[in-house]
């Protein structure tokens, strides 16, 4: 396998600080990255599989019909994934970019050394003329130690990761990328549309309780980084869309009364109901979109969608070269 770069800025002790504070506020949260670990990756691969969760089937369905369109209008000799996960639905397009062009460098980038792991498996076979390089960074933290295009970049953002962030973080990320965009570069970002609440809160409570285990998981993960002792027996899972924010919100709810051990030996005590935040997971309008992207100095080229309008892929490029 070829060599893992690391281009995160180590941050432990403010990580530390941080995670202190965010669990001592009156609305209790945990960063969301901490959701992939190795098993975290392992088990969002298991949850992209359930019946449940539309996303990925339908953003797949959508790359797999609009693929050579998209290709010819951007004819990368780079493809650049965030958070690729194990870049499963990226075959496609990279497939298709391979019939067209002699070689082709991808870069996948992610903070889960796993699911980098897992990308190259996935594409290390596909042809001598795809060179697959992994990057391990926060897309948010470390996103400007990112080097630009030589040539043809396209940036791909799928999966609706997007939706995992507040509109300043994500306008902030949308910014970044429009600067790091070169003139001749493209974007294309998958995102989850509002529709029926029903099918929403479904996807994040699929029967065979996989989301639970991902969710519970993010304690192991925080125990053994910061010496915590949360115990998965005392939380329950609970998922549910809120529709002033147009957002599904995953917590873990605390059954009972107990308290914790904070990195800096205070105690925490969590009362029965108390909710802690892992994950927020927005569902976008048209117009929340336009107004991110404006923001963010970004415009739509194409917009591809299913027949439900359940999905949507845009393909973007950066205002800064009128
Ligand atoms: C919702 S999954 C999407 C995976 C894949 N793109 C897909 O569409 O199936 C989010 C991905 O982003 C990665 N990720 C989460 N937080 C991150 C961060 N702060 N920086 C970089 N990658 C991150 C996770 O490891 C995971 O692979």
């Amino acid at each position: 396998m070829n060599k893992i770069e690391n281009i995160s800025f180590n941050q432990n002790i403010s990580n530390e600080e941080n995670i202190i504070s965010l669990l001592k506020n009156k609305r209790k949260s945990l960063p969301t990255q901490y959701l992939y670990d190795d098993l975290g990756s392992k088990l969002f691969e298991k949850i992209c599989d359930t019946e449940e969760y539309y996303l990925t089937r339908t953003e797949k369905q959508i790359l797999e019909l609009n693929a050579s369109e998209i290709v010819n209008e951007v004819l990368p000799s780079e493809i650049f994934e965030f958070g690729s996960g194990s870049s499963k639905k990226t075959k496609t397009l990279i497939a298709k970019v391979l019939k067209k062009n002699k070689k082709l460098t991808y870069f996948s980038f992610d903070i889960s050394v796993k699911a980098l792991k897992m990308s190259y498996h996935e594409l290390d076979k596909i042809s001598e003329n795809l060179d697959v390089q992994l990057i391990k960074g926060d897309f948010n933290n470390d996103i400007k130690r990112i080097k630009k295009g030589k040539k043809n970049r396209l940036y791909l953002f799928l999966g609706s990761t997007l939706g995992n962030f507040n509109n300043k973080i994500a306008i902030n990320f949308l910014k970044n990328i429009a600067n790091l965009m070169n003139k001749e570069d493209s974007f294309l970002l998958g995102v989850d549309k509002v529709k029926d609440e029903k099918i929403i809160n479904s996807a994040y409570n699929d029967r065979k309780g996989i989301t639970k285990k991902f969710n519970k998981n993010i304690l192991n993960v925080i125990n053994k980084k910061y010496k915590l002792n949360f115990k998965e027996k005392n939380f329950l899972h609970n998922a549910k869309f809120n529709s002033e924010k147009s957002q599904i919100e995953m917590y873990l709810e605390s059954t009972v009364d107990h308290s914790i051990k904070l990195p800096n030996n205070e105690n925490l005590n969590i009362e029965k109901g108390e909710k802690i935040l892992t994950e927020i997971s927005r569902k976008f309008s048209e117009n929340t979109l336009s107004d991110l992207f404006s923001k963010a100095n970004l415009e739509i080229k194409k917009n591809y969608s299913d027949d439900k309008k359940y999905f949507s892929l845009y393909l973007l490029k950066s205002m800064k070269y009128p």
